[in-house]
């Protein structure tokens, strides 16, 4: 298994009742797979990623990426660290250096591979997500969409064994969407790599991934085929969907 979530609790302390908690939630990714997190704002898909990565810690149960367990000490955390590729949902929270091909790079170099191969593979990353032209520009000055793929080529330059995706495809143009999903897939085939992405499109989920889980006010409510799970009555009403939206828009025309 790429990932084993067992039981796990969590809970912000957040000020004004504001408090929010992932409650009993357990679930297994399979190697290699296409897992998808659904749910609607605020569900807790971003805690239960960064729980993942060992951003947040959790109140109890057990996390374990590829076998081992992520909560048992820090060097170890580091170690499966490097194993994982985390897209953050906001690009603004990942993107930190002077030009984009350093910002691209710095995985790579904290890989310890050498400058050659390192450079190579930038070119390669930059080249997937159609930035190679801005290379030497800084980072903070692209568009929102453009921030969010030099993320992803900041990722792709590890191959990863696993890729953690916190909202791959929002607010992404088609055709950045499809030159990501051609590089994730290639990657998928050549690294065997497996993919955890949160998403509220649904079209994503139904023909992206194999497995969904659909999160509700911290808690799983469905895991299982995406084709049987979207069609389940508590689903739908709980998500809404692209049929009703699509009425009323006629009904108003
Ligand atoms: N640092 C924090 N302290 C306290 N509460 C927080 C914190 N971060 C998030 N929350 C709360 O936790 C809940 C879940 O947030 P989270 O970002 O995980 O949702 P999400 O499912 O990713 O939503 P979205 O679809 O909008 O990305 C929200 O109610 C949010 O207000
Ligand atoms: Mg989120």
């Amino acid at each position: 298994m790429a990932i084993e979530v067992e039981k796990l609790n969590f809970k912000y302390n957040g000020k004004d009742n504001m408090d929010f908690s992932i409650t009993d939630l357990s679930f297994k990714t399979e190697e290699n797979s296409i897992y998808a997190l659904t749910g609607n704002n605020g569900a807790g898909k971003t805690t239960i990623l960064r729980l993942l990565v060992g951003l947040l810690k959790p109140l109890s149960g057990n996390i374990k990426i590829y076998g081992e367990d992520l909560t048992r000490n820090k060097h170890h955390l580091w170690r499966i660290r490097q194993k994982i590729g985390f897209l953050f949902q906001n690009p603004d929270d990942q993107l930190f250096a002077p030009t984009i091909q350093e910002d691209v790079g710095f995985a790579a170099r904290n890989l310890k591979l050498d400058e050659g191969e390192v450079q190579k593979r930038v070119e390669w990353a930059l080249k997937a997500v159609n930035l190679l032209e801005y290379k030497s520009q800084s980072p903070f000055n692209l568009s929102w969409g453009q921030k969010k793929r030099a993320a992803l080529a900041g990722l792709l330059v590890m191959k990863p064994k696993l890729l953690i995706l916190d909202e791959p495809f929002a607010n992404l143009d088609f055709i950045s969407i499809y030159n990501h999903l051609k590089i994730i897939e290639e990657l998928r085939k050549t690294e065997k790599m497996t993919i955890l992405f949160t998403s509220h499109n649904l079209f994503f989920v139904e023909n992206w991934a194999t497995k969904v889980l659909v999160i509700d006010r911290g808690r799983g409510i469905f895991e299982g085929a995406p084709s049987e799970g979207l069609i389940k009555s508590e689903v739908r009403k709980l998500l809404g969907s692209y049929e009703e939206i699509k009425e009323l828009i006629d009904q108003n025309k």
